[in-house]
């Protein structure tokens, strides 16, 4: 038996195949990416991580023809699906590049998943999917999105719930996540965005390794404790565990789930640049600037129903958050 995984050599989906190779009854593990946002050189560095080899396909989950291939070729009996573009200002400039790639991508995925009778996935859904519901957000909540990014995570949600629904075969978790950071430990995996980082992390790891002057502190007259935002940061370990709980007890989860995926704390921009500069022991230089627009005060989950369901909980402290992205940062400057 194979497991899929969409988007593998991406941040998110490298450190959850690092946690799937570490299980003890493991499946094979079958990679899908287009490289538009990842290298192959993970796929080394997940080698030298596990000691272990996945099978790698280059190629697009819009292309039926090669998608398919791949479940003639591998007995695949589940899939983790990351694959997909998220950067919310960008999709606002190409919509349609957005929904193409997320939602016809996504729809191919399952076409080709049910002609292969094929009904178990895990699908990276978002916390931006709560639009402006007030913290902490459960699952319960009205979903409603303000960007082409966001309306991306809706509609396949949409079609996940709709598909279900149609054909009690299908177990699918829907994981909302909130704001994953951090690396794996070793310092060998992290993120490495493209061009200048629109999310947080990213830039201040940037700011202390030298890349980039200056953060931009959006905005620090929100009702807050220090009048910066609060966000619900999320290690990306934790976060891949959290996958690998879904995968285990997807045979509990009838249709589709939605699961938030957070720690249930908030954290300010400046708490998140304070315990940087002490971890890192660098300067980390930064002005205040007008808000950013869509953005909202505080945002943290309800993080209960993933300990009900999956008897999962994040346990990765900001300290470990903030060390691990630093080791990753500063030992890889200029990302792989
Ligand atoms: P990422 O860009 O690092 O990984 C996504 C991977 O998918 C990349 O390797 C990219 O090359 C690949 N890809 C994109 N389109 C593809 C296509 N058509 N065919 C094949 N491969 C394709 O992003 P990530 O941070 O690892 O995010 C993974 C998923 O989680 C995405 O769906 C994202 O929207 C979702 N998500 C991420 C965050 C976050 O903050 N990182 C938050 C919420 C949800
Ligand atoms: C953003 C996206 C959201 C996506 C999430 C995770 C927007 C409006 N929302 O959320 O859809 O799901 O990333 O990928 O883009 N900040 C600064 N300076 C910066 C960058 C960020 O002050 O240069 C602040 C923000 O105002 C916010 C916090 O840092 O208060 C976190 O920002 P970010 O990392 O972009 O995440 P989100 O805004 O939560």
């Amino acid at each position: 038996m194979s497991l899929l995984i969409t988007g593998g050599t991406g941040y998110i989906g490298s450190h959850t195949v690092v946690e799937l190779q570490a299980l003890t009854d493991e499946q094979d593990i079958v990679i899908v990416d287009n490289l538009s946002n990842s290298s192959t050189k993970v796929l080394d560095r997940l080698i030298q991580i596990t000691g272990k080899k996945v099978t790698f396909v280059k190629a697009d989950i819009c292309d039926y023809e090669a998608m398919n291939a791949i479940f003639e070729q591998h007995k695949i009996d589940a899939v983790i699906h990351f694959a997909g573009y998220k950067a919310v200002g960008e999709s606002s400039e190409k919509p349609l590049s957005y929904y193409y790639n997320n939602v016809s991508g996504t729809v191919m995925l399952l076409k080709v998943m049910a002609e292969h009778k094929v009904k178990k996935l895990v699908f990276s859904s978002s916390a931006t999917v709560y639009g402006d519901n007030e913290s902490p957000l459960n699952e319960s909540m009205a979903t409603s999105a303000t960007n082409p990014y966001g309306q991306t995570k809706l509609m396949i949600e949409h079609i996940l719930f709709d598909l279900a629904k149609s054909d009690s075969n299908w177990s699918i978790a829907c994981l909302r996540y909130f704001n994953p950071i951090g690396a794996h430990s070793s310092g060998l995996i992290g993120e490495n965005p493209n061009g200048v980082p629109n999310n947080l992390l990213p830039y201040v790891s940037q700011v202390a390794v030298g890349r980039l002057a200056q953060l931009q502190v959006f905005g620090d007259d929100y009702d807050t404790a220090d009048g910066t935002g609060v966000r619900d940061y999320i290690h990306v370990v934790d976060l891949a565990k959290g996958h690998v709980k879904a995968l285990q007890n997807l045979g509990k989860i009838s249709g589709c789930k939605a699961i938030n995926l957070g720690t249930g704390n908030g954290t300010s921009v400046l708490e998140i640049v304070n315990t940087f500069k002490e971890i890192s022991g660098q300067n980390i230089p930064y002005k205040i600037v007008p808000r950013r627009a869509g953005d909202l005060a505080t945002v943290f989950a309800d993080a209960s129903l993933a300990y009900e369901l999956l008897n999962w909980q994040a346990t990765r402290d900001l300290h470990t958050m903030i060390a691990d992205t630093w080791r990753w940062q500063s030992q890889n400057p200029q990302g792989f």
